[in-house]
């Protein structure tokens, strides 16, 4: 089942050349923080380019029910009336995050520090993924919280009338649990600290100071110690969000795999702890530039060409690169398929808690298909058939997760035989308009 409805399988073609411009939508983590600090701050914030998918629209419809006012005035742009820090009203009913880990973390942090009680609940997916990375911080703040067994939602969450600061070393490398510490920091007095060991996207400490917070961030031997100041007024601001690069991958790889290939994806993000992918694929040898390389928003964009790249060859992914491309191993696994020798993705447990356990749906689908995939707790290896060698064929389930539909549709453009995806709703989370751009490029894509 899809998280929204019935299940939509598809089959996936073999095609001639994509060619043309990708317009990708805005970027998911940014969308999510500009609708959440929006409704942090007094006065109207302003937002152009913001992703309507379903995990952002949850987010949007959460904001409204804690109080904000959040109004969409045109595609992509929208406005959220903010009600300030600690200004979060009790919501009347329980909120929904559908299928998006990012939306019920950062939403848990942000109520862990005001006295009200908020229960959350999701789709299949999303209540079976561990939340104890983020109750147990924030009951360091003095909130407490009351979920099924193993921290599963559905979960009520009191939250702390008299909240302390904190500081907290993050155990695992999770941009979400850092975020949510912070953003429960703000309506802490004093400062809160967060250590992580590991740079994981950074676009929570960005966007806070754009927002007028103190928060400053240094680079120690104990990791990169992020520091906040409790109960800034926080400004509303206009955001332009940079279009997604993870996205962009799905295009880009379809693009390196397909014969005859040339694609443009104008306009990325390249937000250095985000940009792991690309950097990746260059170093296997795809044929990969950055044109038009600027700064957006005090970020780093570009438009990137990919062109098809017949003598790509595995690699060994440094593990210390996972974090900054850490949405990206699925579609990295079908291009390693279509490479000549061994990819070897090693520290990427947090693989196996993402809307679904990615090695495990990307090794059953990849083997089904006549690729071969070893595997381990946290890491895995896929040993590429060479271009044009994959066989296909073969179904492929999704688990509810749209990377995994995304990732198994790139295969499907350049296997030998027909690739078929269970279930390509979960798509409309992250990507709604993906079934379209790619078709338009070339793609040979059917609705069974
Ligand atoms: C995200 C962080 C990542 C990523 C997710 C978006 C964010 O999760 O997988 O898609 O916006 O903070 P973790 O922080 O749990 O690794």
């Amino acid at each position: 089942m899809s998280s929204h409805g019935a299940p939509i399988p598809m089959i996936s073609r073999k095609c001639g050349p994509l060619s043309g411009d990708a317009h990708v939508p805005g970027d998911k983590s940014i969308s999510h923080r500009s609708l959440i600090l929006g409704a942090l701050s007094i006065g109207r914030t302003e937002v152009f380019g913001l992703l309507e998918g379903q995990d952002v629209l949850d987010t949007a419809k959460a904001m409204q029910a804690f109080g904000a006012t959040v109004e969409q005035h045109g595609v992509g742009h929208w406005t959220i009336d903010g009600v300030g820090v600690g200004g979060f009203a009790e919501p009347q009913n329980v909120i929904d995050c559908g299928n998006s880990g990012t939306g019920v973390r950062l939403i848990m942090g942000c109520m862990a520090t005001t006295g009200i009680t908020v229960t959350f609940t999701g789709d299949a997916s999303l209540n079976k993924r561990p939340m104890a990375r983020v109750t147990d911080p924030i009951s360091l703040f003095g909130a407490q919280s009351f979920g099924r067994q193993g921290g599963r939602l559905p979960m009520t969450i009191v939250g702390a009338a008299n909240p302390v600061p904190v500081s907290y070393k993050v155990p695992v490398p999770s941009a979400q649990v850092k975020s949510a510490v912070l953003l429960a920091g703000l309506n802490a007095p004093g400062k809160t600290v967060v250590i992580e060991q590991e740079a994981t996207r950074d676009h929570t400490e960005r966007m806070l100071v754009g927002f007028g917070a103190e928060l400053t961030v240094e680079d120690t031997t104990q990791g990169r110690v992020i520091t906040l100041t409790g109960q800034p007024e926080l400004k509303a601001q206009t955001i332009v969000v940079p279009r997604d690069p993870s996205s962009a991958a799905f295009p880009v790889c379809a693009a390196l795999i397909v014969k005859g290939s040339d694609v443009l994806v104008p306009n990325i993000g390249l937000n250095p702890t985000r940009a792991g992918l690309f950097t990746t694929l260059r170093e296997m040898g795809a044929d990969l530039t950055y044109e038009n390389e600027r700064e957006e928003g005090g970020e780093p964009v570009a438009d990137l060409r990919a062109r098809y790249s017949p003598n790509m060859t595995g690699i060994a992914v440094p593990p210390e690169r996972a974090a900054s491309m850490i949405d990206e191993y699925p579609v990295l696994s079908v291009v390693a398929a279509f490479a000549q020798g061994d990819t070897v993705m090693k520290g990427v447990k947090e693989l196996r808690v993402k809307e679904s356990d990615r090695i495990d749906a990307m090794a059953k689908g990849l083997r089904a298909n006549g690729v071969t995939v070893e595997e381990g707790d946290d890491w895995w290896i896929v040993t590429g058939c060479g271009m044009g060698n994959v066989a296909g064929g073969a179904l492929c389930e999704t688990f509810l997760d749209h990377r995994i539909a995304m990732s198994f549709m790139v295969m499907g453009m350049a296997s030998s035989a027909p690739v078929t995806i269970d279930d390509c709703g979960p798509i409309a989370t992250s990507f709604p308009i993906f079934e379209g751009l790619m078709a338009d490029l070339g793609a040979v894509l059917e609705r069974m």
